[in-house]
């Protein structure tokens, strides 16, 4: 009796998704403008295991910050969430909180770093005042151990604490306030955090070491985190599983370990043969062909990645191939799976 009834609990949260951080389904995202209204996510669906890392990879443009965004319910004028869920521990719906819900849960249940991060600091006031600030819009109480803890951070990030708690922006570089961003992020120990593109402005031997200390923080405190960044190379080494974006639709996901090894879809491989330390041949290393989406490629049919792919035909065309699964949680929105790349 005892053990079907564990089993049963463990059905009920599996369903419920508690052992997943983030379930987000079918999210759709539109940007209004002048010349019309740009669909920036469509249909996506997204689950952030718990204690996981998950890189979210696209070109420039390709929709990352506008989901991440979304899943934090915090798309503004003149985007706007059409439709969709975003389920966090299997417990609420983002989407339908009331704005203070969400306030409370973007910080301390969810910590973010968001895109524009390096510029997001109030130039008025020191970075200690504003974790001061920070604190007491969230609550807490131990206003000295959130200090303290924002030093420890500040500290493992390679930065001198003391120093940067006095300083205003403007006398920080852009690498510094990038990891200023992260301590942000983290500081109110958040178990979800969200990095898109936060380690962008630093040198390739800074960004190894941010990665790596992010590693170390998300083991020691089994944080969910998604890294968000245009570059397969940076998030590679550190994601357990990856999601690949193009025009607003995830068109490859699956574990790392065997997208790396086998992509199937010629826009992974693109972006797989664009990375000298990924491809592991440095002058075979050639850049993506073609232009990044823009508004025309929304309104095109069939697949969005027809311009640019080397194996098109002309049926490709005809409907928008669906991200359907090859095996294992490997998933592919490609009707050429199997076909090689022709030069
Ligand atoms: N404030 C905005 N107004 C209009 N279009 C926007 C806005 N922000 C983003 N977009 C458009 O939405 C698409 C996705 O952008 P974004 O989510 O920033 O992509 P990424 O983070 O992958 O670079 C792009 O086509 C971009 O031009
Ligand atoms: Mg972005």
């Amino acid at each position: 009796m005892a053990k079907s009834s564990i089993a049963n609990v463990k059905n009920v949260n599996e369903e419920n998704g508690a052992d997943i951080a983030i379930k987000a389904r079918q999210i759709n995202v539109v940007y209004s403008t002048p010349t019309g209204d740009i669909p920036a996510v469509r249909n996506v669906d997204l689950d952030l295991p718990k204690g996981s890392i998950t890189g979210i990879i696209g070109e420039s443009g390709s929709g990352k910050s506008t989901l991440i965004m979304a899943i934090m319910n915090a798309v503004t004028k003149p985007g706007k969430i059409l439709s969709g869920s975003v389920i966090l521990n299997g417990r609420v719906d983002m989407l339908k909180l009331s704005t203070e819900q969400q306030r409370n849960i973007r910080g301390n249940e969810i910590g973010f770093v968001f895109q524009a991060a390096q510029n997001s600091l109030n130039p008025l006031r020191r970075v200690g005042q504003q974790i001061l600030d920070l604190g007491r819009s969230h609550d807490v109480k131990d206003l000295r151990g959130l200090i303290k803890y924002a030093k420890e951070l500040l500290t493992r990030l390679g930065l001198d604490a003391d120093r940067v708690l006095a300083s205003y922006q403007h006398e920080l570089s852009g690498g510094m306030r990038q990891r200023v961003g992260i301590m942000f992020a983290l500081v109110l120990k958040a178990d979800i955090v969200f990095l898109d593109e936060s380690t962008t402005a630093l040198d390739m031997l800074s960004q190894a070491s941010v990665l790596e200390i992010i590693r170390e923080l998300q083991k020691e405190k089994h944080l969910t985190i998604a890294l968000v960044s245009h570059d397969i190379g940076v998030v590679a080494d550190l994601s357990e599983r990856i999601e690949i974006f193009y025009a607003g639709e995830i068109v490859e996901e699956g574990e790392t370990r065997k997208i790396l090894a086998d992509p199937q879809h010629p826009y992974t491989r693109g972006l797989i043969r664009a990375i000298p330390r990924i491809s592991g041949n440095i002058d075979a290393a050639e850049p993506l062909k073609g232009s990044p989406p823009d508004f025309k490629t929304y309104q095109q049919p069939g697949c969005l990645f027809y311009d640019r792919c080397p194996i098109r035909t002309d049926s490709c065309l005809k409907e928008r191939p669906k991200l359907v699964n090859i095996e294992d949680s490997h998933k592919v929105a490609c009707f050429r799976v199997g076909v090689h790349d022709r030069d």
